[in-house]
């Protein structure tokens, strides 16, 4: 900060401004500014702005702070025709407002079956029963007092995407993809818990089941339950927020969202799959040969471009930054590949930021726009060698009849006044 008087601030900025201005010209080797054509001087830097007048708020008059008031377009938002209740419903992650890898607690996309349970951790319980040697339960202070991890993992809802089996439908990525959210967890990992009630050696199939109104409950195998599963209560750095499912929910990496049990309050251990209305009417991929799949747990690999995007028209010609999500369920992202001219020519992006196993990473393509129509995609390659597929190579193994496990190629067609279409190449 200056020291000086606020007074002679302004006589100084008005000299530095026309200084400036001609310097800068010799800089860039223009030719000399005439008078009719020098640029008006900007008040923004001539002037004195409020901001700089007065003395700010002081500290702690924010004891949680939040985004600044010029930031109220970056929000959750609903389909309202999508479903009949709100309870019952679902927002979507507004992605075309973010960047790097985690989604900030606030902007999660979330999904209930009957709102959010407002729980206070000291009545919360979670109880471990069924094929064990010491049925148990837990306190969230039992929990705390545990070996605990931190793991960076994307949450990716298996219908997202699934307005767009028969066509392009949504128009804005938030709508199309942002049935996802990728946050660091704090926790206990569940083989810990599930070690210390021991497994009997027939323990084949855990049932979680969360303390909502919806009392979800689903299946999963032991094998994933024991490998690299956690019982969260952080995200972020902080509690969880009550709508991703505080105090205490399931961590279940690279698996559709539906199994990542929030509120979690049981796990139930049996020797087989508990085929719940859930899991055996809407958690399978109805195929066009009338059989389905089940069981379909791992989300494949899958990208998006953010921006452009339909909410996020081009503004600019000239220099521009393309930025996007990838992630797979199955390991790392090894590439990501854009296209801006609907599949004629690929270029490998930058991938920017961490890469975690069943993370999202970040992707960059820097480019110059001269207000062609471009048709982008990006199509993700993971750690498998798995390659996002087109949507219509999806369609073609797995018909039109599923909601679930759209992981095909979106794409934007992007007009030459800079406005973004979700679009499909036919
Ligand atoms: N757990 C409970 N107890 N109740 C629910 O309604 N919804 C599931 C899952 N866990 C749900 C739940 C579904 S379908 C998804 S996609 C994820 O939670 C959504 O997690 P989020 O709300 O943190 O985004
Ligand atoms: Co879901």
């Amino acid at each position: 900060m200056s020291d000086k008087s606020s007074a002679d601030i302004p006589s100084r900025r008005k000299f530095l401004g026309a200084a400036g201005l001609a310097g800068a010209g010799v800089a860039l080797g223009a030719r000399p500014l005439k008078a009719q054509d020098a640029p008006k001087p900007d008040p923004l830097i001539t002037e004195v702005q409020d901001w700089n007048r007065y003395l700010g708020e002081g500290v702690a008059k924010r004891p949680y702070g939040m985004p600044s008031k010029f930031e109220k377009h970056v929000a959750r938002r609903d389909v309202s025709w999508l479903t009949a209740v709100p309870e019952s419903s679902v927002s979507f992650t507004p992605l075309h407002e973010l960047d790097g890898i985690i989604t900030p607690s606030g902007l999660c996309f979330e999904r209930h079956h009957g709102g959010i349970a407002e729980i206070n951790p000291a009545d919360h319980r979670l109880m471990i029963n069924g094929l064990v040697d010491r049925p148990l339960v837990f306190t969230m202070d039992d929990l705390r007092r545990m070996p605990r991890v931190n793991k960076i993992h994307f949450l990716e809802c298996a219908a997202n995407s699934g307005m767009e089996w028969r066509g392009a439908q949504l128009n804005g990525c938030q709508f199309t993809h942002g049935m996802i959210h990728n946050l660091m967890y704090t926790g206990v990992t569940l083989k810990t818990v599930l070690d210390e009630a021991g497994l009997k050696p027939n323990a084949k199939w855990l049932m979680l089941e969360g303390a909502d109104a919806s009392g979800m409950n689903r299946s999963l195998p032991i094998e994933k339950a024991l490998d690299d599963c956690m019982l969260a209560f952080g995200m972020n750095g902080e509690a969880l927020r009550p709508e991703q499912g505080y105090p205490l929910r399931a961590v279940i990496p690279g698996w559709e969202g539906n199994i990542w049990v929030k509120w979690l309050r049981r796990i139930e251990v049996g020797d087989m799959p508990w085929q719940t209305r859930e899991e055996t009417s809407k958690y399978t991929d109805l195929l066009a040969n009338g059989r389905a799949r089940w069981h379909t747990f791992v989300m494949d690999a899958k990208s998006v471009v953010t921006n452009p995007s339909p909410q996020a028209p081009l503004r600019h010609k000239g220099r521009n930054v393309l930025t996007g999500l990838a992630w797979s369920g199955r390991g790392t992202v090894k590439r990501v590949d854009v296209t801006l001219d609907g599949g004629r020519n690929w270029r490998t992006a930058r991938i920017d930021g961490p890469v975690l196993e069943k993370s999202v990473v970040r992707f960059y393509v820097d480019f110059d726009w001269n207000g062609q129509e471009l048709m982008i995609q990006s199509r993700a390659m993971d750690s498998t060698g798995y390659v996002q597929p087109t949507k219509d190579e999806l369609r073609k193994v797995r018909g039109v009849n599923s909601i679930y496990h759209n992981n095909g190629i979106q794409t934007w067609l992007v007009r030459s006044t800079g406005e973004a279409e979700n679009v499909e190449i036919g």
